[in-house]
């Protein structure tokens, strides 16, 4: 699947692009039928909410899972992200972050490269993160928001927290968020299952709790350049996969074909 050059435009210029029924719904159901034993399964990198067990990211997830490992070749994701980061584009991490109903904490605001540079020791900010909603996404359940252009600015002044949620992240300072807020807005990312969703390594990110009724699961991919590799390796495999083999396209039907 192609990008058009109004949608590679719309990406250089805000930063993200949101691909409608990228996936349909039989092609989300044996994802979101696979999640319940990936969840009840105790692993390592399945990561719970600071105040209970519900799961809030569950990682590595091609690793753990075929119908997963499908996802992570599929050329609705991989020829898109193809076209943006290049040709030779390595797994960097694969989950889903939950967000389950009432208790799905928040994601701060945050640009992932500042987590990739840090921690991993990755160059430059040229991964992609590709998303498809595995649950309809509302204004209500707690969807990803973005400050449009802010990925323009370069690396924004960030700091390590480790107390605000269940997950180490490196967050904008606030004084920082602001002041792009003020200038371009806040847009959020919504639609029914199936959407598609792509954003760069310095996009400024993130979501609210989830204090509504409904689940909000959604795929993470992150793929990288193999000549932008991580140089550090401190975070846990399932943070940053140390297989830097190129991603091969899979068929188009390769989840309905399951
Ligand atoms: C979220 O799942 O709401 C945040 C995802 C991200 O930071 O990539
Ligand atoms: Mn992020």
């Amino acid at each position: 699947m192609q990008l058009s050059q109004a949608q590679l435009d719309a990406f250089d210029n805000n930063g993200f692009i949101v691909l409608p029924q990228l996936f349909s719904k039989e092609e989300i159901a044996p994802l979101k039928t696979e999640l319940v034993s990936l969840f009840d399964n105790p692993h390592p990198a399945n990561i719970a909410e600071q105040n209970g067990d519900a799961v809030r990211t569950a990682m590595a997830l091609h690793q753990r899972n075929p119908v997963f490992r499908r996802l992570t070749g599929h050329p609705r994701l991989l020829e898109p992200a193809q076209q943006i980061a290049g040709p030779t584009l390595y797994v960097q991490q694969v989950k889903v972050n939950v967000k389950a109903a009432f208790v799905g904490d928040l994601w701060q605001w945050h640009y992932d490269f500042a987590t990739h540079h840090a921690d991993d020791g990755v160059p430059q900010p040229h991964a992609l993160n590709l998303h498809v909603f595995l649950d309809d996404v509302t204004e209500h359940n707690g969807p990803l928001y973005f400050v449009p252009g802010s990925h323009r600015y370069g690396p924004a002044p960030a700091h390590h927290d480790t107390t605000s949620t269940s997950y180490p992240l490196w967050v904008v300072e606030p004084a920082r968020v602001a002041q792009l807020i003020d200038e371009a807005g806040i847009i959020s990312a919504t639609g029914p299952a199936g959407t598609g969703l792509i954003f760069g390594d310095l996009m400024i990110h993130g979501s609210p709790n989830n204090m509504s009724p409904w689940d909000r699961a959604i795929f993470s991919l992150i793929l990288n350049p193999v000549d932008n590799a991580q140089q550090c390796f401190a975070r846990p495999d399932y943070k940053h996969h140390r297989d830097f083999s190129p991603v091969v396209a899979l068929d188009d039907d390769c989840l309905l074909s399951y």
